[in-house]
């Protein structure tokens, strides 16, 4: 395995990454994939390090994978249980994570609601920090980890013609993949009704990322094709006529998929509204790749536990 090359301290957004250091991820995480087919499936990497998961919003898969793949670095697990913590008693978000900090952690995975928690404390508490998952702002493993999917299955990302559908202007996983496949030179189709589509001035800054209201059109010649949850939590009324609507002019279904590239991968970061944007036979179908996802999960995480946690740590200083 190469030795880490990377010397950042955080993974807050895919924003200011290169391709090259995506492509280094990835690479990482094809090795990490041979230590998790193996019949014991762990590497002494991490041995000694302490990873801390801070999970302030709900989660299945991010929080579990996160911990498998710590485990498989043979680093300590913790799991702060946000419920039961100090923070129901009022403690600050960094005061927390200077407490978790003195009791020995060296990395924390965060996640929260509000967009822009994890930089708060990457700004001014001198720890390792990886955001999984920041309100409606950034998920940069699940991004990551969407690349490594597309790579794996389809063989490169530079040129592919992707089509993400449904609740862009809510979704971190949205913005996170814009920034990714961008700098790996995909074309990107961003499609849903006007009142989802995002309208941040990033958007300019990404020349091959496209704005349609027009399922139809982002399909045609799609190689994946990428669903995403309605994030009814984090909506304003009024901006959806109904779920039913919805269902009729944007879910994917067998019909619409057949317009897609004949190849044509589907990618969901979950969790699935099964029925609303996306049908059961399309999320269970040959097409499908969202248990891969799930899957790859663990190794794409455990390739940044490894490049940023392993030996980076204890060079940072205090801003
Ligand atoms: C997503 C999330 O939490 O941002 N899920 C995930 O991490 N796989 C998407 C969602 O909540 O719909």
């Amino acid at each position: 395995m190469t030795a880490p090359s990377l010397t950042r301290r955080h993974v807050l957004d895919l924003d200011d990454f290169s391709a090259g250091e995506i492509l280094h991820i990835l690479d990482t995480a094809d090795a990490m994939k041979e230590v998790l087919a193996r019949e014991v499936p762990r590497v002494p990497a991490l041995r000694g390090r302490t990873v801390v998961t801070a999970f302030y919003e709900a989660s299945t898969r991010t929080r579990v994978s996160f911990e498998l793949a710590a485990r498989a670095l043979s680093a300590d697990c913790v799991n702060l249980n946000v419920a039961l913590s100090s923070t129901t008693k009022g403690e600050s978000l960094l005061n927390t994570v200077r407490t978790l900090r003195a009791l020995g952690a060296d990395v924390i995975v965060m996640r929260h609601s509000q967009a822009g928690a994890p930089y708060l404390v990457a700004r001014y508490l001198n720890i390792c920090m990886i955001n999984a998952g920041d309100g409606a702002h950034a998920h940069p493993t699940q991004a990551l980890l969407d690349l490594y999917t597309m790579r794996e299955r389809l063989g490169r990302v530079e040129r592919l013609k992707v089509a993400i559908i449904g609740d862009i202007r809510h979704s971190r996983v949205a913005r996170s993949n814009l920034w990714g496949l961008a700098a790996l030179g995909a074309q990107v189709a961003l499609c849903g009704p006007a009142t989802l589509l995002p309208r941040g001035p990033e958007l300019e800054l990404l020349p091959t990322v496209a704005l349609t209201t027009h399922l139809e059109e982002a399909l045609e010649g799609a190689e994946v094709v990428m669903p995403l949850r309605l994030q009814l939590e984090r909506q304003q009324s009024g901006l959806l006529p109904s779920l039913r609507e919805y269902r009729e002019l944007y879910q994917i279904d067998g019909a619409r998929l057949a317009r897609a590239h004949p190849r044509a991968l589907v990618l969901h970061p979950g969790p699935m509204n099964e029925g609303v944007e996306i049908s059961t036979e399309v999320a269970h179908g040959a097409q499908s790749a969202i248990e891969s996802q799930v899957t790859n999960g663990v190794a794409v995480r455990m390739a940044l536990l490894y490049l940023y946690g392993h030996g980076e740590v204890s060079d940072v200083r205090a801003p």
